[in-house]
């Protein structure tokens, strides 16, 4: 390759000319519009299963005591609401009675959901607890729902566990100490509608090749990843220079499952990315980026750099959106050498599907093999 021709490959980078034109407003709305002309999910390759794990159903402070909302995430209509007591609870959306969504002009009473219907009542289980007009409850809804959805609220964050057979959770969701520390700001939010499949965008970790002609930086990442069960962490060390000399900068980053992952930046200003992505359906991804950092940088002489990070961040998840968003799943890549470890992070990622194999003697050693046979 000349090196002319790798000149015209580097910054800027051929998606800037998307999204060089979208400022304030506008790029909050494309952030979350769906793109026009979108192929099927079929064409796309991306009727691949849901992947089980803890996901972000909102923000803890979206959810006020005495409140209900309607989700819809997993292709899956869904009632949240917070009790009394303070504690988030999730059922299924549509009531078992006469099927009103429970999510619009329910009500909080007590602890339970109280259906705007007829009235009748809800624990955390899906269990009725009362119907006010009846002398008994039927014996069939005094039992839980079939499908539990298990609630935790943690890093200011409502959690709730998926798994297509309704599993109970196999791991926690793990703590982040900044998130509940006074010298650490509070959140700040940034969300997407991604437009595509969650094992894609995943993979994007490991894809060393695209940091450079996506988000334009001058080297390709050297990765040192573990992989342990279902988490997996990574550290990055370099000297950065900054405008109070040389410091020692670090970046360590982890995801706990598909759903919950995060990002420590050290050394120029302490920031952690609290990053979430909850599937709505096999082709649309919800993406929130909280951000959290130290209050003497986010403050002090450095608030113009902390500001700078958080915006940078924020451009690199629209720089891979534009991708995302019509990208076609491959089941069988061609890889070349520089391309990253792609095949170790599908044999990672593979366990978190449940449909295939639950004996772990007989682990899929890929996604490639366990995908439905389509063609
Ligand atoms: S439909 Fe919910 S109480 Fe009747
Ligand atoms: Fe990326």
């Amino acid at each position: 390759m000349s090196d002319s021709l790798t000149d015209a490959r580097t910054p800027p980078v051929a998606v800037w000319s998307q999204l060089q034109a979208l400022k304030g407003d506008a790029l909050k709305a494309w952030r979350m519009a769906e793109p026009e002309n979108r192929r099927s999910i079929e064409s796309r390759n991306l009727d691949l299963p849901f992947p089980f794990g803890w996901y972000v159903a909102c923000f803890s402070d979206e959810l006020a005591v005495g409140e209900v909302k309607p989700l819809y995430y997993f292709d899956t209509d869904l009632a949240i609401w917070r009790g009394e007591d303070g504690t988030a609870r999730m059922i299924d959306g549509y009531c078992r009675h006469l099927g009103a969504h429970l999510g619009y002009g329910g009500r909080v009473a007590g602890n339970d959901i109280e259906c705007p219907f007829h009235a009748w009542r809800y624990d955390g289980a899906g269990a009725v607890t009362d119907i006010p007009y009846a002398r008994t409850i039927p014996p069939q809804v005094r039992k839980p729902c079939d499908h539990q959805w298990p609630v935790i609220e943690r890093n200011k964050c409502i959690w709730f566990w998926y798994h297509p057979h309704g599993t109970a959770p196999m791991w926690d969701v793990e703590e982040q100490a900044e998130t509940a520390d006074p010298e650490w700001t509070d959140y700040e939010h940034h969300e997407w509608y991604v437009w595509g499949s969650l094992q894609n965008m995943a993979e994007n970790g490991v894809d060393a090749a695209h940091f450079r002609y996506i988000h334009g930086t001058a080297d390709f990442p050297d990765y040192a990843l573990t992989s342990e069960g279902h988490k997996r962490t990574g550290v990055v060390h370099s000297k950065m220079d900054t405008p109070w000399g040389k410091v020692d900068g670090s970046i360590a980053y982890g995801t706990i499952g598909p759903g919950q992952s995060y990002t420590r930046f050290g050394g120029i200003c302490d920031t952690l990315l609290v990053s979430a992505v909850t599937p709505v359906s096999q082709d649309k991804v919800h993406v929130r980026f909280a951000f959290t950092q130290r209050r003497s940088d986010k403050e002090g002489e450095k608030a113009g750099v902390a500001r700078g990070i958080i915006k940078n961040l924020c451009r690199q998840l629209d720089q891979d959106k534009v991708v995302w968003d019509r990208q076609r799943y491959m089941p069988q890549p061609v890889i070349c050498d520089g391309d990253g470890p792609i095949a170790a992070f599908r044999q990672y990622y593979s366990q978190f599907y449940a449909e295939y194999e639950p004996d772990p003697a007989k682990k899929i050693a890929s996604l490639n093999m366990v995908r439905k046979a389509k063609r």
